[in-house]
């Protein structure tokens, strides 16, 4: 999708983080945004930034793990600008911690934005997308979590999989259909966002009362401090986002010292021997 002026774009999870500077990226190639998220505070900071900024942006309160909301996101966005062309399926929660030790809860929780949030986005946008005339662009934000497999991320590592395998299946099904409709799965390692603080936004009815034990805020604490130290900047990730859009690129990985270990990864595999634990390598 070479000229994105007047276009459309969706962005989940877009008061905060990579949404955001999506969001802003988008903006300033004349694109006019509606952004959705459950922190309806940032939301309503991050629509009057854009809208400093002189792009045309709305705000719609929105958990992408309920249907309804995001078939309201859909009816509001076409209500608003009358199309939609691009579709960033982004809101995440990041939990850490030994892989048994997740309550049935953390795994509601996080399988919530991060599965359900994306299934909802295809389901519902996709059709649109294929309906209309001009060309669309579905980008769903995994990790490099959905790549490799680490310790102490062992939910979040579940729910990234899910996202690419999905967006994977998604290109070919589209393929299959149309020309005018392609799509793009984000996979960063660390960039400094607000992802090592999500259970800020963790809903009433799944939180967990119980005590954590202490490798599971050993695991946060580590994950906190990998996030921070991030090198790539939510905006370069935002570039590489909208290059990805411009050029029709399926995989974007903006993290290119990480590809070495992927690549061991599926060595793995094709060796059938045992992860190698790369964090060692
Ligand atoms: N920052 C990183 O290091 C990193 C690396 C790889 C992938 N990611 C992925 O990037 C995406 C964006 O995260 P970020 O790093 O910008 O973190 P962030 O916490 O700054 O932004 C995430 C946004 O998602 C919103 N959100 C959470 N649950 C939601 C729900 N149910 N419905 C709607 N919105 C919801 C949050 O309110 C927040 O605004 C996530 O999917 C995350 O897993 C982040």
């Amino acid at each position: 999708m070479r000229n994105l002026k007047n276009k459309v774009a969706v962005i989940t999870g877009g008061a905060s983080g990579l949404g955001l500077a999506m969001a802003k990226r988008f903006g300033r190639e004349g694109m006019r945004i509606v952004l959705a998220d459950i922190e309806l505070e940032r939301l309503n900071a991050a629509v009057a930034d854009l809208e400093n900024l002189g792009v045309a942006a709305i705000g719609v309160s929105c958990d992408v793990s309920r249907a309804e909301d995001v078939e309201n996101l859909a009816h509001r966005t076409l209500e608003h600008f009358g199309s939609v062309n691009v579709v960033c399926n982004n809101a995440g929660v990041a939990p850490s911690g030994l892989i048994w030790e997740h309550s049935t809860k953390d795994w509601e929780w996080a399988f919530g934005p991060n599965v359900w949030g994306v299934i909802h986005g295809i389901r519902v946008f996709t059709p649109i997308l294929l309906n209309q005339k001009e060309e669309g662009h579905i980008v769903n934000t995994a990790s490099v979590a959905g790549l490799m497999s680490f310790n102490g991320m062992g939910l979040y590592c579940t729910t990234k999989h899910a996202v690419v395998t999905m967006t994977e299946c998604l290109h070919h099904d589209l393929t299959s259909v149309a020309e005018h409709v392609n799509c793009s799965v984000l996979c960063p390692a660390y960039v400094p966002t607000g992802i090592a603080d999500s259970e800020r936004n963790r809903p009433e009815h799944l939180q967990d009362k119980r005590t954590k034990s202490a490798s599971e805020m050993e695991m946060e604490k580590n994950l906190k401090k990998a996030v921070e130290s991030g090198k790539i900047t939510a905006e370069q990730v935002a570039d590489h986002v909208l290059t990805a859009i411009q050029e029709k690129h399926f995989y974007i990985l903006t993290h290119s010292k990480i590809k070495p270990a992927i690549e061991i990864r599926f060595q793995d595999i094709l060796l059938e021997r045992s992860p190698v634990d790369t964090s060692k390598h």
